[in-house]
């Protein structure tokens, strides 16, 4: 890949966010390959050998949350993460009347069959998997019911526990609706890159897609900017230019549903709940290494925290899920930033001026769930009950050494594991 350097920064205490970098090349060979005849590199771009890329994608998990996907979109996706990546499914689609987790395990375990490749899955409702997690500690992720909460966020955090647990040192976010596997192999492509470029073990890389196509009568219309991402970035950056006292746009990706970050600073991060935990990401490392507050954390802020923001090269086709699902995305994200302590009177004002203005009302209720870190979480404890309770677990090419059922899933579904509200239940794929 040949890819921009940052040539521009803003530093908010520890935490430095760089300008959107460009992709000029997807594919620049091999580290031995043409470079040598280059006889004057570009300064302002850096080009990195696909071997440097798979040496990251190694060590990376891809954390791939699904809801009631359609099954051939999801197996586009699946095909289109490098193949050195872990792959890890964690679904929270209905078990009845049609049993759309089973449709989806079958074609994980299918394709990973013929390519020949490790994957990891677990069903979010699983009372294995709440088990483990209050075994290990982190009761906070659990429902009236006992079980992990539904939500986006929270099927991230179950695929961060994974990871973790099979000692990946990066982890990846890829959202199953994704149209596009050549996409998909793109975002993971940038991660890799971000990580790469990356000089401190604190880092995360953020995509900023390049256009979201949209139908109109006659043609494709490539648009630039997401409804929710374009209020959501206007609100952080007012945050950080009113510490900084200059105003800035450098905050492109506040609701980047595509992002990857070392496990170092990932484990540390809490998270929100449902769509509240893109945003929140970026409000938990200005709170933490920021230098508004006191940091828990001297490493960090010894090293230093990066925040990679990479415009793809190619456009986001996605399930469109309607204009409420938008304005819930953006309420979503206002509440996280107006909630944090370090959120200055100004923008708490100018929030809620526009939510007066907006179709939201003036409404802002706290965030639901704000989640501890998953350095809190007893690995060892949530280990030893999901491998014996933990009944969808399953590990396609066993990657850790644990206690699990190895056979395909018997059990008939667990009623306790249908889902609020659901999409199409037909099970016509
Ligand atoms: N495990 C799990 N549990 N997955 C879920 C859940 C859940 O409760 N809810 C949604 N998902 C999955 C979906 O199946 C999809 O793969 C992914 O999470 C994203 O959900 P969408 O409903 O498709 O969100 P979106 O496309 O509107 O928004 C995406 O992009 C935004 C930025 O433009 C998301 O990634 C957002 O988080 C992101 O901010
Ligand atoms: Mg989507």
């Amino acid at each position: 890949m040949r890819i921009e350097i940052p040539t521009y920064t803003e530093r908010f205490g520890a935490v430095r966010i760089y300008n959107v970098l460009r992709i000029f090349e997807l594919d620049s060979g091999l580290s031995n390959g043409t470079a040598e005849q280059e006889n004057q590199p570009v300064q302002t771009i850096c080009r990195l050998p696909y071997d440097s890329l798979v040496d990251i994608e190694k060590r990376m998990a891809i954390v791939v949350p699904c809801k009631q996907e359609r099954l051939k979109v999801l197996e586009g996706v699946l095909s289109g993460i490098p193949h050195d990546c872990l792959t890890i499914l964690v679904s929270n689609s209905h078990r009845s009347p049609v049993d759309r987790f089973r449709m989806e395990e079958e074609a994980l375990t299918q394709f990973c069959r013929i390519v020949q490749r490790r994957a990891m899955l677990i069903h979010q409702r699983d009372p294995g998997l709440a088990e483990a997690f209050a075994a290990g500690g982190f009761n906070d992720l659990l429902d009236e019911q006992g079980l992990v909460r539904h939500g986006k966020g929270e099927g991230m955090l179950v695929g961060l526990a994974l990871a973790k647990l099979c000692g990946k040192d990066f982890v990846g976010f890829i959202d199953a609706d994704n149209y596009v596997p050549g996409a998909v192999n793109e975002y993971v492509k940038d991660f890799a890159a971000g990580l790469h470029m990356a000089e401190t073990p604190y880092s995360m890389v953020r995509i900023s897609w390049h256009s979201k196509p949209k139908i109109t009568r006659t043609r494709l219309f490539f648009e630039r900017r997401g409804r929710a991402s374009e209020v959501t970035n206007h609100f952080l950056n007012l945050l950080v230019s009113h510490y900084s006292g200059f105003g800035t746009e450098v905050i492109k990706t506040g609701n980047a549903g595509e992002h990857a970050f070392t496990m170092q600073l990932g484990e540390l991060l809490s998270f929100a709940s449902g769509y509240s935990v893109e945003p929140y990401q970026y409000i938990q490392m200005l709170e933490l290494f920021g230098g508004v507050h006191p940091s828990p954390h001297p490493e960090v802020m010894d090293k230093g925290v990066e925040v990679f923001q990479i415009e793809t090269r190619n456009p986001h086709f996605h399930e469109n899920k309607g204009d409420e699902h938008v304005g819930d995305m953006r309420g979503d994200a206002l509440q996280v930033i107006y909630h944090s302590p370090i959120c200055p009177e100004p923008v708490r004002n100018s929030i809620k001026e526009y939510l007066h203005r907006g179709e939201q009302g003036d409404e802002l209720q706290k965030p639901r769930h704000l989640y501890p870190p998953l350095q809190k979480l007893n690995l060892e404890s949530f280990v030893d009950v999901l491998g014996r309770k933990a009944t969808t677990f399953q590990q396609i090419q066993p990657v850790v050494t644990i206690p699990i059922p190895t056979e395909p899933l018997i059990q008939a579904p667990d009623p306790n594991l249908q889902t609020a509200e659901g999409a199409d239940d037909t099970g016509h794929e």
